[in-house]
Parts: C-alpha cells; sequence; structure tokens
C-alpha cells in the first residue's frame, strides 16, 4: 500500500470538489470528512452491496468511526436489473429511518450503479442531501464518480430517470481494484479508450504500446493509476465547461448512444455497461466511415485496442425497427433527430445532429 494521493479539482462555481487518487487511501474517509468541514454530529448514510461491503464496509466504518461519527451501513441488492426506481425507495426508507436531516451525508461505497442510485437518492431526499462517491470499479473511478450525473434505469431506457447532483468529493482507492472481477476491469477499459478516442491521444498511444491491457496483473499498479489520472482530468475539464450538458459534455457519450440500445433490447445485465459501449464505438466508428470524418486506419485502430482490452465488438442480432426506436427515446434526441458522436480522428470527435435514419440503418447492415 503507498499512500501518496494525487488530487484533480473539478472547479466548478457553485460546487467546486476534489478527486483524490491513491492506493490505500480508504483508510482516510474519516480525515478527507474532516477536511470538508464534516462535524461529528452529522449523520452519514453508507450505501453499498453485500460482496463490495464485505471487502471494503469496515476500513470505510472504522475510518469514520475515528473521527466520532457512526455510521450506518445500508445493503442494496447487486446489478443492473436493481438500478431502479424500487430500490430508490429502499435507500430513502432507510435514510427516513436513519433519520438523515439536511447536512447528513450519504457515501456510496461501490460501482456505477451504486453511485448513480446513492446520487439520485441523495438529490431527492430533502430536496438535496450532500453525498460522496467512494467508486471500487474501475468503469465508476474513471466516469461515473466525476461529474454529477445520477439517476436510475426506466424499463424504456437507461438512466430516464435522474438528476444532476455533484458529489462533494470523489475518493478513488485504486488499492480497491484488486478484488475486482477481470471481466469487470475489461468493462472499464472501455471506458477508458473512449476518452483516448474523444481527447487523449497520448493515452490512445500509451494503451497502444502496452503489451496487454485487459487485466490489472498484465497493466500493473502505476499504469492503471496514470490511466485513472489521465481520464479523470478529461472528465473533469468537460465537465467544468459544460456541468449540465448543453453542448460539449455529450461528447462523453461517445459509444453510448448505439451503446444503450444494446443494453435495453438485450437485456440490462447481459452485457456489462462497458462491454456496450465498445460494441457502440465499433457501430458509431462506421457511421464515420460512412460520413468520411475519420480514415479506415483509424477506425482499425480503435478496434484493435478494443479487442485488445479483451472486449467484445460484435454487433447483436437486433430487429431493426426496436433499435430506431429505442435510439428514438434516447436522452440525447433533440427536435426528434438523434445526436450522435462521431470520430473525426485518434482524439478527436464531433457532434452530429444531422444522421438520417437511411444513415443508420446503412450503419446497422453494415454491422450485422
Ligand atoms: P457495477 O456498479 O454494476 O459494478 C460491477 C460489479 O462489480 C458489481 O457486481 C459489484 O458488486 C462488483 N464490484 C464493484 N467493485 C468491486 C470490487 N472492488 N471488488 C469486487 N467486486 C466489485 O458496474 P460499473 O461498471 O461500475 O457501473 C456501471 C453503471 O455505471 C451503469 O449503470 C452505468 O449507467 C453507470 N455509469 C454512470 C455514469 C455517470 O456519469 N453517472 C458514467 C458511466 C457509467
Ligand atoms: N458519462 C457521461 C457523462 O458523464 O456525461
Amino acid at each position: 500500500m503507498n499512500k501518496e494521493t494525487k488530487r484533480i479539482q473539478v472547479p466548478l462555481l457553485d460546487n467546486p470538489y476534489e478527486i483524490v487518487i491513491g492506493d490505500g487511501c480508504l483508510e482516510d474517509v474519516g480525515k478527507e470528512l474532516i477536511s470538508l468541514g464534516v462535524k461529528n454530529n452529522c449523520k452519514i448514510l453508507i450505501i453499498s452491496n453485500k460482496e463490495i461491503s464485505q471487502h471494503y464496509g469496515n476500513t470505510v466504518i472504522k475510518s469514520i468511526e475515528r473521527i466520532g461519527i457512526k455510521p450506518t451501513l445500508f445493503l442494496i441488492e447487486e446489478g443492473e436489473d436493481k438500478k431502479n426506481i424500487n430500490t430508490i425507495s429502499k435507500i430513502h426508507d432507510a435514510a427516513f429511518n436513519s433519520k438523515l436531516e439536511r447536512g447528513s451525508l450519504m457515501i456510496a461505497l461501490g460501482g456505477g450503479v451504486i453511485g448513480d442510485m446513492t446520487g439520485f437518492a441523495a438529490a431527492t431526499w430533502l430536496r438535496g442531501i450532500g453525498f460522496i462517491q467512494i467508486p471500487t470499479t474501475l468503469l465508476s473511478m474513471v466516469d461515473a464518480s466525476v461529474g454529477g450525473k445520477t439517476g436510475v434505469n426506466h424499463p424504456g431506457g437507461k438512466n430516464l430517470i435522474g438528476a444532476f447532483h455533484q458529489p462533494k468529493l470523489v475518493l478513488i482507492d485504486t488499492g480497491t481494484l484488486q478484488t475486482l472481477p477481470e471481466r469487470e476491469f475489461r468493462a472499464g477499459m472501455a471506458e477508458v479508450i473512449k476518452y483516448a478516442i474523444i481527447g487523449d491521444k497520448l493515452l490512445f498511444n500509451i494503451l497502444e504500446n502496452t503489451s496487454k491491457i485487459n487485466s490489472l496483473s498484465n497493466v500493473g499498479n502505476n499504469l492503471v493509476s496514470e490511466i485513472i489520472e489521465r481520464s479523470v482530468s478529461i472528465k473533469a475539464n468537460i465537465v467544468v465547461s459544460d456541468e449540465k450538458e448543453s453542448g460539449l459534455r455529450a461528447v462523453l457519450n461517445y459509444g453510448h448512444t448505439f451503446g444503450h440500445v444494446v443494453e435495453t433490447l438485450c437485456g440490462y445485465g447481459n452485457f456489462l455497461h462497458g462491454e456496450a459501449v465498445a460494441i457502440g464505438m465499433i457501430a458509431v466508428s462506421e457511421l464515420g466511415l460512412l460520413r468520411k470524418s475519420w480514415k479506415p486506419d483509424d477506425s482499425n485502430r480503435q478496434k484493435e485496442l478494443i479487442l485488445k482490452a479483451g472486449l467484445p465488438t460484435q454487433w447483436p442480432n437486433l430487429d431493426e425497427a426496436k433499435v430506431l426506436r429505442t435510439l428514438q427515446g434516447d436522452k440525447k434526441v433533440k427536435d426528434g433527430n438523434i445526436r450522435f458522436i462521431i470520430p473525426t480522428g485518434i482524439g478527436s470527435v464531433e457532434i452530429f445532429n444531422n444522421i438520417t435514419k437511411e444513415e443508420i440503418s446503412k450503419c446497422l447492415s453494415k454491422l450485422n
């Protein structure tokens, strides 16, 4: 364990916060709370699941107890299919039973599912209380824990119910990745590749020049820390310039428009979110080729990297009418037009609002 930490600022005007990255920093949650000005009469509700809390619950609880607060731990069921309004209701019940007040805090200890739900429960309890993100998957470290998008799925689509609610702190203990299943690590690499494509050519080159990127043991602790730092720095910059996604922030959805279709139509949980994003990046790359926005060579490099990360690339066999209907239900639809983030090179993308149904059909026929 190496207690050296890196601190990245998210200097939002109304809700500035820090992203703390370190190996073993989970032990210092309590100290970080003190730095945030948390007093020992603050009520804290930690949301996690059985598996994650077995590994890390005690460390977090003990660290908070050391500053004189006895937090309550509330466990929710694991899984993307539980990311729904019923689970939010259960978290609200726990908030009620714990007598949370306006100045109380929720802590999300887990992956993106727990982070998104805890954030949304915090956003809606007493019209909004503070919360802290302690992400324990690579995907939630590089993406879900930063930026304040919180919410749950609706049977009609991913994350359709939600709110922007920024955390007060993001605490990333890279040591927690030691227990993360390899498939989940690979899913996180999909979002890392996303960052490389949308805005970090050097990150792309680093990944391309690393012989194996499909597991933590192959990537190594030092490189994984660098990957996390680079990824959250890109995200922090984008979020600061467009917190509520009126423009630029949409680029973070690269691969997600088709990815959400895969998740929705294949059933939540069949493909991991990151796997669906990987397939979505391949799909939208095809739109890029149709529009001649990027070169076949760059598209091949992206595919090679996704394959090297051990991620799926094959578009599932989906009914085209259903695909188009699901795309129309996407949050990114504006005036009936589906918004796509299309690559223009390694390290750059553009937002397109004028992709026609015919182009989507052509793209889908190339994928099947
Ligand atoms: P997840 O939260 O489902 O976690 C994956 C699995 O790993 C779970 O079974 C969990 O119990 C287990 N796990 C987590 N940490 C572990 C650890 N350290 N050791 C052992 N097991 C561990 O999946 P995820 O990929 O973290 O998150 C996916 C979710 O994030 C999706 O719902 C997606 O929509 C959301 N997301 C949100 C944003 C955002 O900006 N809010 C961005 C990207 C993704
Ligand atoms: N993951 C997309 C966003 O945070 O905007």
